[in-house]
């Protein structure tokens, strides 16, 4: 079968299914099986495939079909200006999380050199963008989930960065090790009954702990704040991601934490996404 037909015959598999990019989604999947970027597939739509990998990405547009992300069906997720490895195990990157990045970067510069700590490390992807922009930067990541740190540790040695990132197993409760100059956390903070209504691709197959705040969706976010009140030196800055609605309660608990508010930026569709703070 050649590449032309294939593709059409996935667009037609995938039309009745949850998402709305199915050309997008084949040429993305069908790429990644043979290894070759969509242009190639478009200026050599009439070659012809080998059994092998028909037979693959068959298999990735059934995956696909029951709503299964891209992100998890190729393994890697792109965020801020790198590739990252993602499986089942993490959350996979958002954009709206490159605030944080960016906000670092405008923070802090070159000639700086930090400690940092990223309490919910996931992929690592937070961690590791900082420290791939900033060579004096040293950073520690803990998550809850010891399969979440495999891919972190994963992602730190595809990224040459094992030297300056540790990434340890721990809950934010439990952990006690070192002094920082600045710590982020993107932390679980939906509340346990808008878990249901979150869209099929996230609720099936996103991790349940990257996602769970608790009762209210508050419960990882105040232990995070209160650790960090603990492991953040004077002066040192904190920024937090936060969800829809938190923003109020969030500044409260910062500053019945000795935290003095920055500033509260807001993400690309308008809502209160992170908040900047330091350690007074
Ligand atoms: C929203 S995800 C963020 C992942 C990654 N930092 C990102 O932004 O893509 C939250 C992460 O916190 C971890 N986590 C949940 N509860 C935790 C706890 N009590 N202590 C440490 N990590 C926790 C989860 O396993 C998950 O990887």
């Amino acid at each position: 079968m050649n590449i032309q037909t294939l593709l059409n015959k996935a667009i037609k598999t995938l039309d009745n299914s949850s998402g709305t990019s199915f050309r997008l989604d084949s040429e993305i999947l069908l790429s990644e099986v043979i290894k070759k970027n969509r242009q190639y597939l478009i200026l050599n739509s009439n070659e012809e495939l080998k059994k092998e990998n028909v037979k693959s990405f068959n298999y990735l547009v059934r995956r696909r079909k029951k709503g299964e992300p891209i992100a998890y069906l190729i393994n890697k997720k792109e965020f801020w200006k790198q590739n990252f490895y993602i499986n089942q195990n993490v959350l996979i990157p958002r954009p709206d999380t490159e605030l944080l990045v960016e906000e670092t970067l405008k923070l802090f510069n070159s000639n700086s050199k930090l400690n940092i700590l990223d309490i919910g490390t996931g992929s690592g992807c937070i961690l590791l963008s900082i420290l791939k922009e900033r060579r004096n930067f040293f950073g520690i990541g803990i998550d809850i989930s010891k399969k979440a740190i495999n891919v972190a540790r994963f992602n730190a040695k595809m990224h040459q960065l094992s030297n300056r990132a540790k990434f340890y197993n721990s809950d934010v409760d439990k952990f006690l090790i070192g002094k920082y100059d600045l710590i982020l956390s993107n932390p679980p903070y939906i509340r346990q009954q808008d878990l249901k209504c979150l869209e099929v691709d996230i609720k099936r197959f996103e991790p349940k702990l990257a996602l769970d705040g608790g009762r209210d969706g508050f419960s990882e976010i105040t232990k995070v704040i209160s650790k960090t009140s603990m492991l953040l030196k004077k002066n040192g800055r904190f920024i937090l991601e936060m969800g829809f609605g938190q923003k109020n309660r969030i500044l409260n608990i910062l500053r019945q934490n000795n935290f003095y508010i920055n500033k509260v930026i807001k993400d690309y569709g308008k809502n209160d996404r992170c908040v900047i703070s330091t350690k007074i």
